[in-house]
C-alpha cells in the first residue's frame, strides 16, 4: 500500500468527508457482527482510535481472522460520517494490508487496565497504550516548548559534554567512565588505580550537570541554556529520583536571584500554558484515568502567581506549624518532601519558590550572602511534586569562590577554567537546572517518575 497514510488525529478532526484516505497504525480492538466488523485503529498520533468499518463480505477470510488486538495493518478507504454516537468520522475499508500478527495467545496488551508495574516489565510495548501514548506526546511537546521558549527569548542552546572531569555539585555521585580492565587494572606506586593510564589520562564521569560548562558560555553568549542527559548514582529508591534524567539549565549574564525567579516563574508557567493549550486531549485522559484534580491543578498554575519566601521564612513556618515530623525542623536543615509538601500545599496552596538556603547545605558556586550563613539559592516547589527546579545566583568574585572550594576541599586542579571566568571579565549571574521528569511528573498527574521517561534508569534496573 502507498506511504501516504494521514496521521489519525488529522483525519478526525477533517471536515473533507468522502474522499479516499489511507490510514496505518495497530489494532486496539475488533468487535465482529456478521456482516460487519469494526477496528479501532491507532497510530500514536492521537489519545483516539479511528474505526474501521470492515464489510465481511468484500475480504478474505482468513486475512480478517489474523487482525487482531496489537497487529499492524494499513486501510484504504472512503472518510464517511459516523452513525455511532462515539466518533464523528470513520473509514469505510475498500482496501486492507496486514503488515504483521500478533498472536492473540501471546500478545501481552489484550485487555484495558494493565497496571502500571506490569507495564514497565514490558517498556518495549509499553508506548502502545493509551498511558503511554499520551505520556509521550506530552513528553515531546513539553520539549519542543523548551527550545522555543527560549529562542523567543535570545537564549543559545549549548551542547555540554556528557564526560567530564569534574563534579559540577560536589556532591559525589558520579558515575565513572574508564576503559581500564576492571579486573586488573595497573597501579601507581601507593597502590592506587593509575588513571594516568585511563582512556582519557585522567579520572572521568557522567556529569550530574551542565551548570559549570553552561555559565562558561553565558560569560560569553549572555544567554544560553543546556537540555541534555545528567547521571547521579544516588541510591534513591523513591518515586521522584532517577540515575538518567534529562535537566534543563539556563544560565544568564548580568541577572541576579529576582531576575532569576523571575525566569523561572514564566518559564514553568509558559510550559503549563503550552500544554492545556496544544495537549488537551491527553491531560483529559490522564485526568480520568490517575489524577482528577490534574486540569484543575494545572490551570491554577496558569493563573496564579508564585509564593516567594526565604528559607529563614519556611523554617519559622514549619516550626509553628501543628504537625508531627518525620524529620525535626530546625535552622540548618535540609528541607524534607514532608516539609516542601506541607509548604506548598497545605500552608500557600500554590507553588513556592524558597530563596537563601543555609550555606552548608547548598553547593560550592552559590553566591554568598553578606550574612555570612546563607546563599542564594533558588528552589521551586511544586504541589504533588516538591523540589522541580534548584537553581541560585553564582558566585562571581574570584577570592570568595576559591576561598569556598578550599574549605570544601574540593580538588582544585579539576576546576581551574571555572576558576579563570572569575578572573577576566567576571560578572554577576545566575541560573537554574529545572528536572524534566519532575516537570513531566507535574504535566501528566503520573505519580512514578519512571513512568514519564520511555527507559527508567533506577537501582538494579537497566534492562531496556
Ligand atoms: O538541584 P539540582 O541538584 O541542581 C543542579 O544540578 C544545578 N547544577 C542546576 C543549576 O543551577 N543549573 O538539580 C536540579 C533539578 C532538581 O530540582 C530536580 O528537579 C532534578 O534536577 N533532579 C532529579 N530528577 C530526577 N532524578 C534525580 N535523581 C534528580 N536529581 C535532581
Ligand atoms: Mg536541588
Amino acid at each position: 500500500m502507498e506511504r501516504t497514510n494521514t496521521p489519525i488525529r488529522k483525519l478526525l478532526n477533517s471536515e473533507k468527508l468522502n474522499k479516499e484516505v489511507i490510514v496505518k497504525g495497530w489494532v486496539r480492538t475488533k468487535r465482529g457482527k456478521k456482516n460487519v466488523n469494526f477496528i479501532a485503529l491507532n497510530d500514536g498520533s492521537t489519545i483516539h482510535n479511528i474505526q474501521i468499518v470492515v464489510e465481511v463480505d468484500k475480504f478474505d477470510p482468513e486475512l480478517l481472522k489474523a487482525i487482531n488486538t496489537g497487529a499492524s495493518i494499513g486501510v484504504k478507504g472512503k472518510l464517511v460520517e459516523s452513525k455511532g454516537k462515539d466518533q464523528n468520522v470513520e473509514i469505510l475499508a475498500q482496501e486492507i494490508t496486514l503488515y504483521g500478527e500478533a498472536n492473540p495467545e501471546e500478545y501481552p496488551l489484550q485487555k484495558k487496565g494493565h497496571s502500571l508495574e506490569f507495564l514497565r516489565e514490558i517498556a518495549h510495548l509499553r508506548f502502545r497504550t493509551n498511558t503511554f501514548g499520551a505520556v509521550t506526546r506530552l513528553r515531546h511537546a513539553m520539549s519542543f516548548a523548551i527550545h522555543k521558549y527560549f529562542n523567543d527569548n535570545d537564549f543559545y542552546y549549548l551542547h555540554t559534554p556528557i564526560i567530564t572531569g569534574s563534579d559540577a555539585e560536589g556532591a559525589g555521585e558520579m558515575f565513572r567512565v574508564t576503559t581500564l580492565d576492571l579486573n586488573n587494572p595497573p597501579k601507581n606506586g601507593d597502590n592506587h588505580v593509575d588513571y594516568s593510564q585511563d582512556f582519557f589520562g585522567k579520572e572521568t564521569n557522567l556529569t550530574v550537570s551542565g551548570q559549570l560548562e553552561a555559565e562558561l558560555g553565558a560569560l560569553a553568549l549572555s544567554k544560553v541554556y543546556t537540555f541534555g542527559p545528567t547521571f547521579r548514582a544516588e541510591n534513591s529508591n523513591t518515586p521522584r529520583h532517577l540515575a538518567e534524567f534529562w535537566m534543563i539549565e539556563p544560565e544568564m549574564a548580568f541577572y541576579d536571584n529576582e531576575d532569576n525567579m523571575d525566569l523561572t516563574e514564566d518559564f514553568t508557567r509558559y510550559l503549563v500554558e503550552y500544554a492545556l493549550e496544544h495537549n488537551y486531549d491527553d491531560l483529559e485522559f490522564l485526568n480520568k484515568m490517575y489524577d482528577n484534580e490534574l486540569i484543575d491543578r494545572l490551570k491554577f498554575v496558569k493563573d496564579n502567581t508564585y509564593e516567594r519566601i526565604t528559607y529563614s521564612e519556611a523554617i519559622d513556618i514549619l516550626e509553628k506549624a501543628e504537625q508531627r515530623w518525620e524529620f525535626p525542623v530546625e535552622w540548618g536543615v535540609d528541607l524534607q518532601a514532608e516539609h516542601e509538601k506541607y509548604l506548598v500545599e497545605k500552608h500557600f496552596k500554590r507553588p513556592v519558590m524558597v530563596v537563601d538556603y543555609p550555606k552548608d547545605i547548598k553547593a560550592f558556586y552559590m553566591k554568598q550572602n553578606d550574612d555570612g550563613k546563607t546563599v542564594r539559592a533558588l528552589d521551586l516547589l511544586f504541589p504533588k511534586i516538591g523540589e522541580v527546579v534548584g537553581g541560585s545566583q553564582r558566585e562571581e568574585e574570584y577570592d570568595k569562590l576559591y576561598t569556598r572550594i578550599k574549605e570544601l576541599n574540593l580538588p582544585e586542579n579539576d576546576l581551574w577554567w571555572y576558576l579563570e571566568t572569575r578572573k577576566y571579565g567576571t560578572v554577576p549571574h545566575s541560573g537554574f537546572g529545572l528536572g524534566f521528569e519532575r516537570l513531566m511528573l507535574f504535566i501528566t498527574g503520573m505519580y512514578n517518575i519512571r513512568d514519564v521517561i520511555p527507559f527508567p534508569r533506577t537501582p538494579k534496573n537497566a534492562e531496556f
